[in-house]
């Protein structure tokens, strides 16, 4: 097919541009705008980076209006159905299914990379006992940097591998001593005859003096929950990621960046949030007093879980995590849950209000996901961390996409500066 351009022409000088228009495989067309500046003097401005895309990618595609996430291609309905996490985090981090002999090399592999350098205990140590978790992964995942000097030249495609394989395999051992140092219960060590998510619950909820036993239903749970959580295209915390790994930054300050950038209510600290939520509504008859809060634009209450940047449909993740809360309550004999009954009614209450139809507001990933963490047993807190533990796949996958292409170059926006204009230092007896 021919290029096509979009033909720009400035109103001060009838001066044009031919921008190039580039067609994606899946989405919308996307305008090059790489000469703009150079050629016509312009920046584009986009806060928000609503109608921006910050780079090329395969690895994940959404389409927010059908409501369709796919993964490498594949329907996240059918991964969520078919695969489990490790092999949809091969999918993602190699772009193909894996054979059975790569998958279980791949599971040896985070199996055997799953244990922590010793020395990182006096790390949690160093926090105070009621730190939040979320604030012990990011020290102490960006401290990584100073271990494993043997896989950060990351020229070396192998040394991008391993270090990959180090921060996927041991983001569930952090979380899991992160929490342990919250309750003041000793660090437990991975168990390489379970699961990922079977070694996650054991290394969070055993204690050295009784026998532990892995729960199938919360390991199962938890498993499709974290592949729902693997990645999301160019979200905040891995467009973080990418733009820190742009600068050529040690790969495990770049994901340590991307959890603080995760931690957020309005990205994955959402989860934790909609609990907290549903706490405070306590009762369906409160339901419109939230809603009526929700509208008002001088309250900065949201309700937590609803709306999404990209969805303007249901999210695809929040209606399987919605069909699996139902599954898991009846398995954990938690069916009646009151929380969750609160959590339907609200949504059902929301979706036929006029401002959330307006607004194409509909529950996403946050939105049911707590109340299956709740259910586990896992506690509110470590709600963002078991979504930072998936999502650490997405964002090595992406910074491994971006550092292996040809051109990499520092992500440097520009801006709309509106500050004053050039003044004369003023002495300090004269102001
Ligand atoms: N409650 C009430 N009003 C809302 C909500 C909400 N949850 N979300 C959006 N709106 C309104 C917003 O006030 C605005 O109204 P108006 O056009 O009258 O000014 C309109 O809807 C568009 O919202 P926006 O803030 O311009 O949309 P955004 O794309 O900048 O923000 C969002 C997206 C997810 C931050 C936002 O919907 C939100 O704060 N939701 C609650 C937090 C949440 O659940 N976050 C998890 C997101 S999914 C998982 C993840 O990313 O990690």
């Amino acid at each position: 097919m021919d290029q096509e351009f979009l033909i720009l022409t400035d109103p001060a000088n009838g001066k044009q541009i031919e921008l190039p228009v580039l067609r994606p495989t899946q989405g919308p067309p996307v305008i090059d705008i790489g000469r703009l500046h150079r050629e016509m003097g312009y920046f584009t401005y986009d806060p928000g980076f609503l109608a921006t895309a910050s780079c090329h990618s395969t690895i994940t595609f959404i389409d927010g209006d059908e409501g369709i996430l796919q993964y490498r291609g594949y329907p996240i309905e059918q991964l969520a159905e078919q695969s489990n996490f490790l092999e949809t985090s091969y999918l993602m981090m190699y772009g193909e299914l894996p054979r059975p002999e790569q998958l279980e090399e791949f599971h040896n592999i985070m199996t055997h990379h799953s244990m922590l350098n010793e020395s990182l205990k006096s790390f949690f140590r160093g926090f105070y006992h009621d730190a939040h978790p979320m604030a012990i992964m990011v020290g102490v995942v960006g401290s990584l940097s100073a271990f494993y000097h043997d896989s950060t030249d990351i020229t070396n495609p192998r040394h991008r591998e391993i270090a990959a394989y180090r921060m996927i395999a041991k983001m569930p051992s952090i979380a899991a001593a992160s929490y342990k140092h919250t309750i003041g219960e000793p660090q437990v060590y991975p168990d390489n005859s379970l699961s990922f998510t079977g070694n996650l619950l054991k290394m969070m909820f055993s204690v050295p003096c009784e026998e532990y036993h892995v729960n199938p239903v919360a390991e199962k749970a938890l498993d499709l929950i974290f592949l729902l959580h693997i990645d999301h295209e160019q979200n905040a915390s891995t467009s973080t990621v990418r733009l820190a790994g742009s600068s050529q930054a040690n790969p495990f300050a770049c994901i340590a960046s991307g959890i603080a950038a995760l931690w957020g209510p309005a990205h994955g600290g959402a989860n934790e949030a909609v609990l907290s939520m549903l706490e405070e509504i306590g009762d369906v008859k409160n339901i419109p007093e939230y809603l009526a809060r929700a509208r008002d634009k001088n309250d900065p209450f949201r309700l937590m879980g609803f709306g999404h940047r990209v969805y303007k449909n249901y999210d695809p993740r929040a209606r399987i995590i919605r069909k699996m809360c139902h599954e898991v309550l009846k398995d954990m004999g938690d069916e009646s849950d009151p929380l969750f009954e609160l959590a339907i009614r609200l949504e059902e209450i929301a979706l036929s209000d006029d401002y959330f139809i307006a607004r194409k507001l509909y529950p996403n990933v946050d939105f049911y996901s707590g109340l299956i963490y709740r259910a586990l047993g896992i506690p509110t807190s470590m709600f963002t961390v078991m979504f930072a533990i998936a999502r650490t796949v997405g964002w090595v996958a992406q910074w491994m996409e971006m550092i292996g292409e040809d051109n990499l170059r520092i992500g440097r926006p520009r801006q709309l500066y509106v500050g004053p204009v050039q003044r004369d230092y003023v002495q300090m007896d004269k102001r």
